[in-house]
């Protein structure tokens, strides 16, 4: 069975051209991801409700919150796996919601994403996975690809597991494949759910680190699901507090710190 995480990169067009920021897309004055008033509810339940955030070309925003408020439906709201009931999402300047398939696809190219289980192919094996972007979207040579794939893996510690299948490999090694492959077109827009989760504390620093790395060379705008604060505190520019259903605060890490509002308070203090 395919899960619908899954389904995003196979429903993608092939194309030869590798998508990048500064080629595709109306100019949007730097900002990467503009959200409005976005809603969002399953039947009564209403998990977003009117949430607004900016993320500039080059920034990190992580993303906070306790488990249930939202933060994963609003990356799939971003990827346009999920629709909102209002509301609206710019990337890179251009309108998402209520694009066709197509339209869509198009855009999924300059984004990376990392989804919270990872969503690997459990057919394929690590450096197919990877290399399965890389196949459909640009022209590299085969050798070329498994340069790429070898560096990715590299990168994310994993260059000795190429050959194996994700079942046979742990969470958390699934997660720094993921990584990998969310990267490997070199996304203007990196969407990172839980990258983290699952890690001991040595191998997450190293991927704060990677993450941190690629902004500098890659000047991608990343949004970072995260119950980590360290994590956060380390990888992001701004930090949000999703809340029964809104913003509750956004900032950096000291504005977050300095804040006398009860639940941040708390939040801040359980995490540290
Ligand atoms: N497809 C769906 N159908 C119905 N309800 C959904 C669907 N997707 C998410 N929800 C509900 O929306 C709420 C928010 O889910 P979400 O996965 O975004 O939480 P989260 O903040 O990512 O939590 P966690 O930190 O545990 O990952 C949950 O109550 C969840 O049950
Ligand atoms: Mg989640």
């Amino acid at each position: 069975m395919t899960l619908p995480e899954q389904q995003i990169l196979l429903d993608m067009p092939e194309s030869s051209v590798t998508p990048t920021i500064e080629n595709s897309g109306p100019k949007s004055d730097g900002q990467a991801v503009v959200l409005r008033g976005l809603h969002k509810s399953f039947g009564p339940q209403t998990v977003l409700n009117g949430v607004n955030l900016t993320v500039n070309s080059g920034d990190t925003l992580a993303i906070l919150g306790r488990s249930g408020t939202g933060k994963s439906v609003l990356l799939k709201l971003i990827i346009g796996l999920q629709q909102p009931d209002s509301g609206s999402i710019l990337v890179q300047g251009q309108e998402i919601t209520g694009l066709d398939l197509q339209a869509m696809n198009e855009i999924r190219k300059k984004m990376g994403f990392l989804f919270q289980n990872a969503a690997l192919y459990d057919s394929l094996t690590v450096e197919q996975n990877i290399a399965f972007p890389l196949k459909r979207h640009t022209k590299m040579t085969k050798s070329e690809r498994r340069d790429r794939v070898k560096e990715l893996l590299a990168s994310v510690g994993m260059e000795g597991d190429l050959k194996k299948k994700p079942s046979d490999i742990s969470g958390g090694m699934q997660k720094r494949v993921g990584l990998a492959r969310a990267l490997a077109l070199k996304p203007g827009v990196l969407l990172l759910d839980e990258p983290t989760a699952g890690l001991d504390p040595i191998t997450s620093g190293e991927i704060d680190e990677l993450i941190l790395k690629l902004q500098e060379e890659n000047h991608m705008a990343a949004i970072v699901v995260t119950h980590d604060l360290q994590s956060a505190k380390t990888i992001a520019d701004r930090l949000a507090i999703l809340h029964e259903g809104n913003v509750l605060i956004e900032g950096g890490f000291e504005d977050l710190e300095k804040s006398d509002n009860k639940f941040v308070m708390e939040f801040m203090k359980r995490d540290s």
